[in-house]
């Protein structure tokens, strides 16, 4: 295979290892500087130029986008998408990881755990916020930082309250988050690749320092992940849409919460702590996931028309409760039904032999019309008047 790393400098460890990997497998390998790139937008042909002159075909990208060139990276991987090219992570699971607030609204709607977080524009909305996550001390922090730069311990309200205003008035972003002490200025690096934690390492913070990030000269040594820690790794990169992925975990009282999945996660400190071969666990996922480049199938479901997905969970139905699914109206409408979730196990492509249950999930393929007539009506999740809950009284 030809294999390209985007990567801001040739030089960098993480680079190097990648290529060092892929050309150990026999791949031809090159390392590209991602601001070197040229982006041609045509009717048919998307192409990219590198340093002037029209890149060869690849067969994989292995992107790097470091936080300082997201928008031009992003553009790229996007570029490479629309040629066809695989990429090991894809362009908009990128974005979603790079921002931090974007990243934690889709973690703990997928419930994982992630520590109370609050995000306010309004002055008079830090303070509530503050209360909220448990009160001082709180934790700040910008959106879209990295390496412990831009993450601050407010001790007190009006320390918090002036951090706020000051990073607002710079024009950055941030979040209010409560302060997980008991993670005693620790956390832990799991890397996951594809469907599996490859590497994982505890990194403790130096002196009374709370940020436990290398760049911030913390120590690491390595750890095998209790499963809990280890599934919550691998649900946080899925839920994110990253195959590879750096996800920094907090050991609080309640469980392992989730604080940040990075997408180009450092190699250095991780194969020199661990002694995995990480690189090679990459190119061994891009060898494997090649031949499955990004579909974008609500996009292409939109253009053709008329047929969909959705999703909805199994409520009194008797139409479907307890019935194998060949014997449902979804089967008489053909409507497809592509995977069950009961319960955390998830059934793909189930037979017509499977029943129904309660309470089971079901992602169906179908015509929208059909589909709209099947999903139960939304209901409000938390009604506020009474009578929304009352349940219907016999006519007088
Ligand atoms: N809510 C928190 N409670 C305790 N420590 C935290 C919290 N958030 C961050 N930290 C510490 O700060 C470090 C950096 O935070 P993180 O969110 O990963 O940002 P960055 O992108 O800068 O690495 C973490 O590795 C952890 O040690
Ligand atoms: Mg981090």
């Amino acid at each position: 295979m030809r294999i390209g790393i985007l990567s801001r400098t040739a030089r960098s460890y993480s680079a190097r290892r990648l290529r060092e990997a892929g050309t150990a497998r026999k791949h031809r390998v090159r390392i590209y500087d991602t601001l070197r790139f040229s982006i041609a937008v045509e009717r048919q042909w998307p192409e990219l130029y590198y340093r002037h002159r029209r890149l060869p075909a690849l067969d994989a990208v292995v992107p790097r986008i470091g936080a300082s060139i997201t928008f031009f990276g992003l553009a790229v991987v996007r570029q490479f998408e629309q040629m066809g090219v695989y990429t090991a992570n894809e362009s908009i699971p990128i974005a979603r990881a790079r921002d931090k607030l974007r990243a934690m609204q889709l973690l703990s709607r997928h419930d994982i755990g992630v520590p109370s977080t609050v995000f306010v524009r309004d002055r008079q909305e830090v303070l509530p916020a503050i209360e909220r996550v448990g009160g001082p001390p709180v934790i700040i922090k910008v959106l879209e930082g990295t390496q412990g730069v831009g993450v601050i311990l407010a001790d007190t309200e009006k320390v918090a309250e002036a951090i706020v205003q000051t990073l607002q008035s710079a024009r950055q972003n941030v979040l209010i988050q409560k302060f997980v002490k008991e993670s005693k200025g620790q956390d832990i690096r799991a890397i996951v690749v594809g469907d599996r934690v490859v590497a994982a390492m505890r990194r403790k913070a130096v002196g009374d320092e709370f940020r436990s990030n290398v760049h911030r000269g913390a120590s690491a040594s390595p750890v095998t992940l209790e499963p809990e820690y280890e599934q919550v790794a691998i649900r946080a990169a899925q839920v994110i849409g990253l195959r590879i992925a750096g996800v920094d975990i907090l050991e609080s009282n309640e469980g392992p919460q989730v604080l940040e999945v990075n997408s180009s996660p450092g190699l250095e400190a991780i194969e020199a702590v661990t002694g995995a071969d990480v690189a090679g666990a990459i190119i061994e996922d891009v060898e494997h996931q090649v031949l499955f480049p990004e579909v974008d199938l609500r996009q292409r479901l939109r253009l053709t028309g008329g047929y969909g997905v959705a999703e909805f969970r199994v409520h009194k139905m008797p139409e479907l409760e307890g019935h194998a699914l060949r014997d449902t109206t979804l089967a008489e409408q053909n409507v497809h039904v592509l995977m069950i979730t009961r319960k955390k196990i998830v059934i793909h492509n189930p037979t017509g032999d499977h029943i129904i249950r309660r309470g089971d999930v079901l992602l169906c393929y179908g015509d929208l019309h059909v589909l709209r007539s099947l999903v139960p009506q939304r209901k409000p999740r938390r009604p506020r008047a009474p009578q929304a809950r009352a349940p219907r009284r016999p006519k007088r």
